[in-house]
């Protein structure tokens, strides 16, 4: 059979010859291979990580849930210098356990591998992983292994950029109830400090028939709630042959029937629009939850951060989303120690936290990436001075959102089920605005949304039961 040229054929063609050398393999052994899918990072990362093991799945490994498998493969995040330090720490642990199984193979991929200084120092010292590959060209997979499997030498295939996106290759949820789901790849804004526009590339918009496809199969399959993933979600559809709005891609989902929750991230706050909130308004199933990084509340870092907002255009949207959505939860991202950052500016940051309330905050301590504008920046703040800012932000953020995730206590509100707990026959649903509440209940109740009366708040969660 002559192999294919066109997407998604080509790859189904590498599965099915993949498969064969698998199952020699484990004829060979007695036994099924199998394989272990570690991610780093966000959600994404968890989304493409999805894909890698249907592919495996369909190639015939069987999943394992430790790092003692047959394929082990690192999906890596690389937008802070800590998760590219723990990446190369856990891989000499791997090492390790390849010497004690010769059919064990390794291999890496997502953002970190998008950088050329890792690559390099992956193919100096750490010859013993066999296939390493970027975030552009994950879909190629089942073909890349193939590679691996004819040639029996290390594979690299890393892609600076991309404009292709594959649709329909095999994919693997985590969760049979609810799934995440690409609306758009890549960013275009460049954000002075980060570096996911230069390991991403530049922004990719799916079609929407495709999305709303996707979404369709999904719930015909068990689906009830979906996150829509995207770097900038509010600037979806900018790019299409025939351009559409975030706001418009949602009222689309809104219509699909059996759906029941929708979720996105993330939102810049320059991009969010009036059309936007008035959707969420009005909408049944958008979840009352909205994801909006601030990253600092000082005009003037704000500035240097290239983020194009200020402080008080930031609060004016605030103030507007809450009045059109009164009971919406908001959460953020903040660094503290960018460079130049004073006790002034960071003095901003603390009265914009006090002043929005949040429901919860992710705060980071600011990463130097190479090759982004910000790690050229005279200024650099000192370490202790910045752990210092970091605890006192961080003390702040979990005063308010102790207060603020407790608001809803006396109320019914609908939970979807997620998980149960045998042991204490307690149910964990997760709230529209994302907490958790646990609650007396039963195995079958999971995948279902149950109303549930919110009768305690326990800091940052709920305990309750289950309304009549
Ligand atoms: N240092 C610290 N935090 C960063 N983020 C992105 N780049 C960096 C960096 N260089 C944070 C931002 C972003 C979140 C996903 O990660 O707050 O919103
Ligand atoms: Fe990074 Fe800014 Fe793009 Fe978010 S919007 S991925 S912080 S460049």
């Amino acid at each position: 059979m002559e192999i294919p040229v066109k997407e998604p054929e080509r790859q189904y063609y590498f599965i099915e010859k993949t498969k064969e050398k698998v199952a020699r393999i484990a004829e060979q052994l007695g036994r099924p291979l199998t394989f272990c899918v570690q991610t780093f990072g966000c959600q994404m990362n968890a989304r493409d990580s999805e894909k890698l093991s249907g592919i495996l799945r369909e190639i015939g490994y069987e999943e394992q849930e430790d790092e003692h498998a047959d394929f082990v493969i690192y999906n890596t995040c690389t937008v802070r210098e800590n998760a590219n330090l723990r990446v190369y720490g856990r891989l000499g642990y791997l090492h390790n356990l390849k010497k004690k199984n010769p059919h064990m193979m390794i291999a890496l991929c997502g953002c970190m591998m998008q950088e050329a200084h890792v690559v390099e120092k992956l193919k100096k010292s750490y010859r013993f992983v066999d296939l390493i590959f970027g975030t552009h060209n994950i879909y190629k997979f089942a073909e890349l292994l193939a590679t691996r499997f004819e040639t029996g030498e290390m594979v690299i295939d890393i892609w600076k950029d991309t404009d292709q996106i594959v649709e329909n290759l095999p994919n693997d949820r985590k969760y049979p109830f609810k799934s995440g789901v690409n609306i758009m790849f890549g960013c275009n804004n460049f954000c002075s400090y980060c570096i996911v526009p230069y390991v991403r590339g530049r922004e990719r918009s799916r079609n929407p028939e495709q999305i709303v496809e996707e979404i369709k199969r999904l719930v015909a399959d068990g689906v009830v709630e979906v996150m829509l993933l995207g770097q900038n979600v509010n600037s979806y559809g900018k790019n299409l042959e025939h351009p559409i709005t975030f706001a418009q891609l949602l009222m689309q989902i809104e219509q699909i029937e059996g759906l029941e929750r929708i979720r996105f991230m993330t939102s810049h706050p320059k991009d969010l629009s009036d059309e936007l909130i008035e959707v969420m308004a009005k909408s049944r199933k958008i979840c009352p939850h909205l994801h909006l990084p601030v990253q600092s509340g000082s005009t003037k870092i704000l500035k240097d951060m290239n983020r194009r907002y200020t402080k008080e255009q930031y609060l004016q949207l605030v103030k507007k989303i809450r009045k059109a959505v009164p009971d919406i939860s908001l959460t953020t991202d903040i660094i503290v120690g960018f460079p130049g950052e004073t006790e002034e500016d960071f003095q901003e940051t603390l009265s914009l936290v006090e002043e929005v309330q949040y429901d919860s905050a992710f705060t980071f301590i600011y990463s130097k990436r190479s090759g982004t504008p910000a790690a050229a920046m005279e200024n650099q703040v000192p370490e202790e001075v910045v752990k210092e800012r970091f605890d006192r932000l961080l003390a702040k953020v979990q005063e308010i959102a102790r207060r603020t995730c407790a608001r809803f206590e006396g109320r019914t509100q609908e939970a979807l089920a997620e998980e149960y707990n045998e042991e204490n026959h307690l149910v964990t649903g997760r709230l529209g605005n994302n907490l958790l509440v646990h609650f007396p209940g039963e195995a079958g109740m999971i995948g279902h949304m149950i109303p549930v009366y919110l009768e305690e708040c326990k800091g940052f969660y709920y305990l309750g039961r289950k309304a009549e």
